[in-house]
């Protein structure tokens, strides 16, 4: 029988360095995995209601095989737990548990778990240790490495958090056997974004192997999750608080997303990853417009979206309002910069970048555009 390999990859962040280690089975050993990062034998966790479900027996089991006891919260699942209520929560429990500065929480769950005990991590005690075990595809490429933790307001998404980097990144691709369908194409479509972003042949293999990855191919995720990751590791060692403009390209397809999301109101009709998905199509659409990308590769994306089975246009989403309340939406957006908003855009697949002359008024003739498809 092949054995799918496992990967460590690096993120080597001045003064905060860590690793993140991809290996199926991995959560079956993550007592012995953790020991190192653990002074004491227990060690608090918070989840959702879900990942307790389908993996608190397992990690149970596999903590107390390194002598280490799990003090659980279990929080609702979903966007709304990035709250302040639950922020409080997640404060309490932790303070509770006594933890020190130098003591770690485990985040095990999706990016709104991640983000939410990452986040608490960096207040209590003026910032204690986390450590990140995702159990979403969209976690494992992306929301558990590189330290951006958030909750939502009344205002918007994320838009109080801070950056708070891991001790340690866990990422089991077995843990997605129990995630619902939807959930994985939502992930896979931040993987599409590492290849748009600046990596042509990650492109063409997504094509090649994403129906593969989602149907559930542990080669296939495990490969991608690296590449991702690696991906990420790279852009952030480089730019770790989104300073110079090179962590912004990760935001390719968020400056549409957001709006879309925003639109639906964060809720079911429209997960992260999906608007994500339809952010891209939207940026590399856009992009064509302004004559910077041939039709072809954006008609490249699209068909690759429709043949993983993820949104590939605006018409399904049933929207009923104008791009004008659409582009309203991108006001709030953490990039604004002295009134303009960049925005990432593509010459290529593989070749995107910030632009900063983007007129909404346009955006917002572009978008009536794409809602009358
Ligand atoms: P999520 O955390 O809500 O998880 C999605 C759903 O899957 C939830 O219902 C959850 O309970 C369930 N689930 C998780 N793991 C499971 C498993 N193994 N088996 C069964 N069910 C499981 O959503 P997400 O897509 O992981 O994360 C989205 C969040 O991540 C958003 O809030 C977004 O803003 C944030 N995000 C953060 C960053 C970052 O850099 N910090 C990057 C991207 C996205
Ligand atoms: N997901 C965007 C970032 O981490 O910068």
């Amino acid at each position: 029988m092949a054995v799918t390999p496992s990967e460590q990859i690096r993120v080597d962040i001045a003064g905060a360095p860590y690793d993140v280690r991809i290996a199926p089975g991995l959560i079956d050993r993550l007592g012995k995995e953790v020991r190192p990062f653990v002074r004491k034998d227990s060690l608090p966790i918070v989840t959702d209601v879900h990942v307790a479900a389908a993996w608190r027996p397992r990690v149970d089991a596999a903590l107390g095989a390194a002598g280490i006891t799990g003090h659980w919260l279990v929080l609702p699942a979903g966007e709304s737990t990035k709250s302040w209520a639950f922020l409080a929560q997640v404060a309490d429990f932790l303070i509770a548990h006594d933890i020190e500065r130098r003591d770690r929480v485990l985040a095990l769950g999706g990016g709104v778990i991640g983000d939410l005990t990452g986040f608490a991590a960096s207040m209590v005690k003026r910032g204690c240790g986390f450590i990140q075990v995702p159990t979403t595809l969209l976690a494992q490429v992306d929301s558990s490495v590189g330290g951006k933790t958030a909750i939502n307001t009344a205002a918007g998404k994320n838009l109080v958090g801070a950056f708070h980097q891991p001790a340690l990144v866990l990422a089991d691709p077995a843990t997605l056997d129990t995630l619902p369908l939807r959930e994985v194409r939502a992930g896979y479509a931040e993987v599409i974004k590492y290849g748009l972003i600046d990596d042509a042949d990650f492109f063409d293999w997504c094509e090649v192997h994403g129906p593969a990855l989602i149907a559930g191919d542990p080669q296939a995720r495990v490969s991608a999750i690296a590449r991702s990751v690696a991906a990420k590791a790279r852009i952030v060692a480089a730019d770790e608080k989104e300073l110079t403009g090179v962590r912004a390209l990760l935001n390719l397809g968020h400056t549409f997303g957001h709006a879309l999301e925003a639109e639906t109101g964060f809720s079911d009709r429209l997960l992260h990853g999906e608007g994500v998905a339809l952010g891209m199509m939207l940026a590399a659409r856009y992009s064509v417009r302004r004559g910077l990308m041939h039709g072809q590769d954006a008609q490249r994306l699209v068909a690759h979206l429709a043949a993983v089975g993820l949104p590939s246009s605006l018409g399904a989403l049933n929207l009923g309002c104008t791009g004008q309340r659409l582009a309203d939406h991108m006001l709030h957006d953490k990039k604004m910069d002295a009134g303009t908003l960049p925005f990432l855009l593509l010459r290529g697949i593989g070749q995107t970048f910030l632009a900063k002359d983007v007129d909404l008024a346009d955006v917002a003739a572009f978008l009536d555009a794409e809602l009358a498809r």
